[in-house]
């Protein structure tokens, strides 16, 4: 339980990450309660992935500990995976599948029964407009498409937690919003906690009720989006992200290039 009596989900305690003398993660300490929606930003190289990696038990940490859905990072990393979904950066498809028979594949893995797996892959494809396409193998697909499929099969066996790495990357505007929604009916209907690792603001700012800012591998701010909005002084996120990160020198420096 955390402060407000609500079940903590995730906990990190000096949680680091080095590959060679790259720091990619520097002492992350978070708490994140059940039925989260925590939006993760910061630049790219900061470290979202990689904390993604090790949360979701694929890395191991170089130093400090996590538990994630009451199961110790070092020791339950299959138990993690099992009631956890995953949407990877840069995930793997097979493309000699259709829509169907992949999710089929992937409820398998999950132990899902049948009839309850059907049901789901129908009603997912058709939420995300892929009835119709659903026996094209994924080969034909476009790679907006294939991100939908890719959510789709994140939220197959209705996972309690779930990681979004770049969930909107390569859809179009109106599949970005849809994913939103869908995020958002999925949070008012069940407890599940969404972490979600993403550069369009718009999207975390709409969607998330905790916003954590990392730069360079370090947390630099945590809170709502109002909390970090005020606590900056700024007029919305975008504008707290570019005070907090610092890009706007970034920008003056390419005026007085150009
Ligand atoms: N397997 C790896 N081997 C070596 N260095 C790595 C590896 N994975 C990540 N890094 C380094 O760790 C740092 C953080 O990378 P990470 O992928 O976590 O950033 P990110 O915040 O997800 O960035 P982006 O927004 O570009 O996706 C970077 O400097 C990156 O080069
Ligand atoms: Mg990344």
């Amino acid at each position: 339980m955390n402060m407000t009596g609500r079940k903590i989900e995730i906990k990190t305690k000096g949680l680091s990450k080095s590959f060679g003398s790259v720091v990619a993660l520097d002492n992350l300490d978070l708490e994140l309660a059940t039925a989260s929606r925590f939006g993760y930003i910061g630049p790219n190289g900061a470290g979202k992935t990689t904390t993604v990696r090790i949360l979701s038990g694929l890395l191991r940490p170089t130093s400090g500990d996590a538990s994630v859905c009451g199961f110790d990072i070092h020791k339950g990393s299959n138990r993690i995976k099992a009631v956890t979904g995953l949407l990877p950066e840069t995930p793997g498809l097979y493309s000699k599948l259709s829509a169907v028979e992949f999710l089929e594949f992937i409820g398998a893995l999950y132990h899902m029964s049948d009839d309850v797996l059907d049901s789901r892959i129908e009603k997912l494809l058709s939420i995300l407009g892929l009835e119709g396409r659903q026996d094209d193998l994924l080969e034909s697909y476009s790679s907006g498409m294939k991100q939908k499929v890719l959510v789709a099969s994140t939220l197959i066996h209705e996972p309690r937690l779930v990681f979004l790495d770049e969930p909107t990357s390569r859809l179009d505007p109106a599949v970005s919003a849809l994913v939103k929604d869908l995020i958002l009916a999925l949070a008012k209907e069940t407890e599940t906690t969404f972490f979600i690792c993403t550069h369009m603001i718009d999207f975390a700012e709409d969607v998330c009720d905790i916003i954590g800012i990392l730069n360079e591998g370090k947390l630099v701010a945590l809170g709502s989006p109002e909390q970090i909005v005020s606590g900056a002084g700024a007029e919305d996120l975008e504008d707290a992200y570019l005070k907090i990160i610092g890009g706007k020198i970034d920008r003056e420096k390419l005026l007085d290039w150009m």
